[in-house]
């Protein structure tokens, strides 16, 4: 039997502490399959005195993460404390310096500074984890990294942050409006410290643009990462959309085009009966499209102390193994530095706008409509009252640049009031 593997776990909160209970409660199950015992030498978080749901007594304590990094009994420092920089990153890169193994869960560190991180682990020998930083417990990256790689992709699709699905699903079926329901995530403990980085997307943006620079062998580029967030749907949206046969999702979207990469963080609507659509709660999806396999569902928990314990776990247990893989897929330093394309594939597009009811406004949106290249499929007229009449649009498939153009178009027709809103229907 090879000699243990030694953890040093930097981060004792939800994800932590899950794999602490992990090593402790499959101690037998661990070394049976990886032929070798995996062990905790120590680990570290900021509060020594706080309460956890798990005796870790009988490990050794560090304070600094960068610390617990060198220490001489650490093979592998798991990286479970967060955020782009500060401690995450310092104790990273001491890890890797002093020829250790990292495991992180932390899509944010390596959203912003992956590309250095896995040329810094590969340039040393070491390798750099991450399957537990995208959709939790979903083993997406190992699909894209290890199943699929004998694939040319050509789109990976996701529904990647709980938060959001949860809100936008709870609005469809409670019928309540964005506001509320943001609290209600609130009380249940969904949302991140800032939650600006679930409902304006950012966290599902931090995970789309790792799964892209594995799919197309391309350096992560998340600042490339076209953004919308969910607050500005409405219930209103959300009731139209359904009676049309759609959901609304925040949906990632990533394919390679011949003007470039193209990747999207949006809201945008699925048709009801499709996998995307029937995702209800806080679940994750990733959608896995490949020239010979076709298309892959991939459906799960995308966080919580468990689900993410155990993608952090299946990291170990590969590095227990001998199993050495490249961070993105291939080495780092061979990764594209693909142009970025603005995401301009034709779809379908879902248009709300409140018009003054008076003769010949729809005229004028149809005109205004047609001088854009923007062809009506179907359009409905909701209720209304005196002075204005809410008018559904679903064109046929269209380009976001013609889209933005007939937005323009109609605010010069004097009859529609607002910016009309305009949501993509992706073809799920
Ligand atoms: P968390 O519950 O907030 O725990 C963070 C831990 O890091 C705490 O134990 C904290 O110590 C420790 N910590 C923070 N700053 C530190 C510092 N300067 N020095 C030492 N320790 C420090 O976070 P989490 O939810 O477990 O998330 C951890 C990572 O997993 C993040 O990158 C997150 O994005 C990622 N992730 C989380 C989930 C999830 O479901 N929670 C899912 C996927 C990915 P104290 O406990 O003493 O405060
Ligand atoms: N805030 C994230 C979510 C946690 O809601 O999915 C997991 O990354």
């Amino acid at each position: 039997m090879s000699a243990p593997l030694r953890l040093g776990i930097a981060g004792l909160g939800t994800v932590g502490i899950g794999v602490v209970k992990i090593v402790q409660q499959h101690a037998a199950l661990l070394e049976a399959r990886c032929g070798r015992a995996i062990e905790i030498s120590a680990i570290c978080a900021r509060d020594r005195s706080k309460n956890r749901s798990a005796d870790i007594s009988i490990y050794d304590w560090e304070d600094d993460p960068v610390a617990l990094a060198r220490r001489g009994d650490v093979d592998v420092l798991v990286e479970l404390m967060g955020g782009p920089d500060g401690p995450a990153k310092a104790a990273t890169e001491a890890a890797l310096e002093a020829g250790k193994d990292v495991v992180t869960a932390n899509k944010a560190m390596l959203a912003e500074h992956g590309q250095e991180l896995a040329e810094a682990a590969e340039a040393g020998g070491r390798v750099l984890r991450f399957e537990a930083a995208v959709a939790g417990g979903i083993p997406v990256v190992k699909t894209l990294t290890e199943g699929l790689a004998g694939n040319a992709l050509t789109r990976v699709m996701g529904v990647m942050n709980g938060t959001c699905n949860y809100i936008l699903t709870r609005m469809e079926s409670a019928g309540l409006p964005y506001e509320t329901v943001f609290e209600e995530a609130d009380q249940l403990g969904f949302l991140e410290a800032d939650p600006q980085l679930d409902v304006g997307g950012i966290d599902a943006a931090h995970k789309l643009a790792l799964l892209a620079s594995i799919a197309f062998g391309t350096r992560v580029d998340f600042a490339a990462v076209e953004l919308e967030g969910i607050d500005r749907i409405s219930i209103d949206d959300i009731r139209h959309a359904a009676d049309m046969g759609y959901r609304i999702k925040l949906l990632g979207v990533a394919q390679m085009t011949p003007h470039g990469l193209e990747q999207r963080m949006t809201p945008c609507l699925v048709p009801a009966t499709s996998p995307l659509g029937q995702l209800e709660g806080a679940t994750n999806m990733a959608v896995l499209e490949g020239d010979s396999v076709g298309r892959i569902v991939l459906r799960g928990a995308g966080a919580g102390e468990g689900p993410t314990a155990s993608a952090v776990m299946a990291d170990v247990i590969d590095i227990a193994r001998g199993l050495r893989l490249p961070t993105f897929g291939q080495p780092a330093a061979l990764l594209a530095d693909t142009r970025a394309a603005r995401a301009n594939s034709p779809t379908p597009w879902y248009l709300r706008m409140t018009l003054h009811d008076e003769p010949g406004a729809l005229a004028k949106v149809a005109t205004a409509l047609g001088e854009s290249e923007v062809s009506i499929n179907r359009m409905r007229q909701y209720g209304h009252d005196d002075t204005f009449a809410p008018v559904l649009i679903v064109t046929h498939k269209t380009t976001r640049s013609a889209i933005d153009r007939a937005i323009t178009a109609l605010g010069h027709t004097g009859v529609v009031a607002g910016p009309p809103v305009a949501l993509a229907i992706e073809p799920v």
